[in-house]
């Protein structure tokens, strides 16, 4: 069966900003996927740390090493977008940002054509904004923020740098999210809520209280756990 889909990326007719998609699995491929289909950027290669390339191509695309990325394409005229999710507790696709920026190169966000974000919101780089995802009024994410389908982020509410939000996440009004954090598929945040940086929250939690850092938050309503969050991903800092 042929499907054919008008993607809101249908207007974007001129498609001259070149990208470098950093990784190559599930979120890599969703990325090139939308960029290429609901962006202005077009996708010119994948890089991936050498000790973990497993295929030259990628969508007819070369998959090269991150190592040498700058020498195959300059900073000067390649921006870059690090598609990594949470692994080790969001760390993999911070240091590959940071490493990326030290190297030179600037960073494009995703908004999906199919995401509300009202007109004052602040996004910052590298951040990709599924579909189906709401965010309010003057509402502020970070940096290296993944957003995936359909969460609501409530007006006034601030997501800070390196957070993973999974799926149907309510983020009530006046909150703020710590860095680093994990908030799982159908928490919910009543609102003027605080959490700390590398929060865990897991899936279904109800955050009805502020809390302070790497704290893993589970149950309805919510409770730490007695293993911190940073025990549950074996990260020493
Ligand atoms: C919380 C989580 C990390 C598992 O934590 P854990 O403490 O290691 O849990 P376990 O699997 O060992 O289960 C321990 C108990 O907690 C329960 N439990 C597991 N996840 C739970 C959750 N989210 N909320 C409430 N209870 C939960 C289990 O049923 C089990 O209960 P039991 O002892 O009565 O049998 C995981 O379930 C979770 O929520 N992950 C996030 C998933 C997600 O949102 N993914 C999105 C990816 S895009």
């Amino acid at each position: 069966m042929n499907y054919v889909i008008q993607y809101g990326g249908s207007k974007y007719m001129n498609k001259k900003d070149k990208i470098v998609i950093v990784g190559d699995g599930e979120f890599a491929e969703i990325a090139y996927e939308y960029f290429t289909y609901d962006s202005s950027y077009t996708v010119a290669a994948f890089a991936v740390e050498k000790q973990f390339i497993t295929k030259d191509s990628l969508f007819g695309l070369p998959v090269i090493a991150f190592e040498e990325i700058e020498q195959l394409y300059s900073p000067k005229e390649y921006k870059v977008f690090t598609a990594i999710t949470f692994t080790k507790f969001n760390r993999v696709r911070t240091r590959l940002y940071n490493e990326a920026r030290n190297k030179g190169y600037g960073f494009v966000s995703y908004i999906s054509s199919r995401a509300f974000v009202w007109r004052n919101v602040k996004i910052g780089e590298n951040s990709f904004i599924f579909e189906d995802n709401t965010i309010q009024y003057n509402s502020e994410i970070g940096n290296n923020v993944v957003l995936w389908s359909g969460n609501h982020i409530g007006h006034r509410s601030k997501i800070k740098d390196n957070c993973f939000i999974s799926s149907h996440v309510v983020v009530s009004g006046y909150c703020e999210v710590g860095e680093n954090s994990f908030l799982g598929v159908n928490s919910t945040f009543v609102n003027n809520i605080s959490i700390g940086k590398n929060s865990f929250v897991a899936a279904g939690a109800l955050i009805t209280k502020n809390y302070g850092d790497n704290l893993f938050l589970k149950g309805s309503p919510a409770k730490p756990e007695s293993k911190s969050s940073l025990d549950l991903f074996n990260i020493n800092e």
